[in-house]
């Protein structure tokens, strides 16, 4: 019997769930919430006006696609949720099996008119199409935008600059007493969550994202903003490798071109060619950099200081090089003039020759034979000792003709010294003034910059 009684309880209850089937239109028909039913859409759903909507958001950030200078553009990739209420929605989950919220395509409501302040271009990523309805009357919207928004980007410290982008988010015309705006997360729970869900990162490395709430007056009016604020950091080192070192190597080796030997200007050369590669960077540079700038980014002072350093030490080149060509002219003339002097003194010399052999331009008696035409002065010195010896006069008439000869072309070569001298010596002094000033303009600048980048 109690049997019986047990079995037939299981079926009625099984008969009774079974029933009780509920779908979602069940919902809708209870709110006589259909697609031209427009209490739902046309105002601000409050049942009394003097109550604000506050809309909580949240903003995430999912990924940084772009950060130009250039253009002074920032583009996250924004993943936003907004809750807010409709009070004139509201169900018992329990008359409808439960059903707790419902998801609606997002035209069916009211929805508060938020956009963004710093935005440029309007969204054009697909929008999500529906929301979620919670039977209490709390609205969730979510949404995934790609915002490109303008940023006053600061690139004094560039490469190594932390730009701070600003995403103000408020409501187009409701007035703060309408839409309030609150945040559903703080400041930290903003950048942990943003951690967590960041897919890209790129260039830039995220460091926070804070919130602040702040209220816009114009004209006796007053609007309630959300400020968040990215904060990224720029990962240098592509820029130190493409741009930072090559302009250190090449300023090393016009340091190390201080000790190439010149000749006839291929230190010069040398030169010339390694400041046209650091202009050819500067031109990267200028694609680069934005046009305005309230301070002069340091990465320009460091390359003009470099570039005006190597340009002194081209220029400094330039003038040792022409010092020293002056020197040769010079020698070279003088070597010329004594040439000329040689050939004259030759031509007296084979005169006399000739008249010796009529015995009448030297003083004395000349038995010269015709063979006795030693210029060099090793036999000479011996045929002296051995004239000394036997008494010959002839050969001291010799030797006195090639001292003279080694007097003259001592003369010459000690006047070019001389003279020629004057201009190395000017030369050197120069070059070493150079160097020393230059070594110690890059020991000094190199350090100070740096350190005003680390700062
Ligand atoms: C539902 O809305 C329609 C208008 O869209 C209206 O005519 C109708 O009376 C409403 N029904 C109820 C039960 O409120
Ligand atoms: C903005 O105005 C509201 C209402 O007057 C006030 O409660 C809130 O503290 C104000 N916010 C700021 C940041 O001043």
């Amino acid at each position: 019997m109690i049997l019986v009684a047990f079995l037939l309880l299981i079926v009625f209850t099984e008969v009774t769930s079974c029933k009780k089937v509920c779908s979602y239109q069940d919902v809708l028909d209870h709110l006589n919430l259909t697609t031209d039913n427009s209490v739902f859409k046309l105002t601000r759903p409050i049942l009394d006006y003097t109550h604000p909507t506050v809309v909580q958001l949240d903003i995430f950030l999912y990924a940084i696609l772009a950060v130009i200078e250039k253009t002074q553009t920032f583009i996250p990739f924004l993943w936003a949720t907004m809750i807010w209420s409709n009070e004139r929605i509201s169900w018992d989950p329990a008359q409808f099996c439960g059903i707790s919220h419902i998801s609606i395509p997002r035209d069916m409501l009211w929805r508060p008119d938020l956009f963004l302040y710093e935005m440029i271009e309007k969204d054009d990523s697909p929008l999500n199409p529906y929301m979620y309805v919670s039977h209490d009357g709390m609205i969730t919207s979510e949404e995934d935008m790609k915002v490109v928004s303008t940023c006053k980007m600061d690139v004094h410290k560039f490469p190594f600059d932390t730009q701070r982008c600003n995403i103000t988010i408020g409501s187009a015309i409701h007035y703060i007493d309408e839409i309030r705006l609150l945040p559903s997360s703080n400041s930290s729970r903003a950048t942990q969550f943003s951690r967590e869900v960041m897919k890209t990162q790129g260039e830039w490395e995220f460091l926070q994202l804070s919130v602040t709430s702040s209220n816009f007056t114009f004209h006796n009016r007053q609007w309630e903003q959300l400020i968040y604020t990215f904060t990224i950091r720029r990962r240098p080192l592509l820029h130190v490798i493409n741009f930072l070192l090559p302009i250190l190597f090449f300023l090393s080796l016009d340091l190390a071109s201080f000790f190439i030997a010149d000749h006839r200007g291929e230190k010069l050369g040398f030169k010339v060619t390694v400041l046209l590669a650091i202009s050819v960077l500067l031109l990267i540079l200028n694609d680069i950099l934005p046009a305005m700038s309230n301070k002069t980014p340091l990465i320009a002072t460091y390359c003009i200081v470099i570039f005006a350093l190597m340009l002194l030490s081209l220029l400094e080149t330039i003038l040792v090089t022409y010092l020293m060509e002056k020197d040769a002219a010079s020698q070279e003339k003088l070597r010329l003039k004594g040439e000329r002097e040689d050939k004259q003194e030759k031509v007296k010399m084979d005169n006399c020759n000739r008249e010796k052999e009529r015995q009448t331009c030297c003083s004395c008696v000349c038995k010269i034979p015709d063979g006795e035409k030693q210029h060099e002065l090793l036999p000479v010195a011996e045929e002296v000792n051995d004239g000394i010896q036997s008494g010959e006069p002839h050969l001291l008439l010799l030797i006195l003709e090639q001292l003279k000869e080694l007097q003259k072309t001592l003369n010459l070569y000690l006047g070019c010294r001389e003279e020629g001298g004057k201009f190395v010596q000017w030369a050197t002094r120069i070059n070493n003034t150079f160097f020393m000033f230059y070594v110690t303009t890059v020991s000094l600048f190199l350090p100070l910059i740096f350190m005003e980048w680390n700062s």
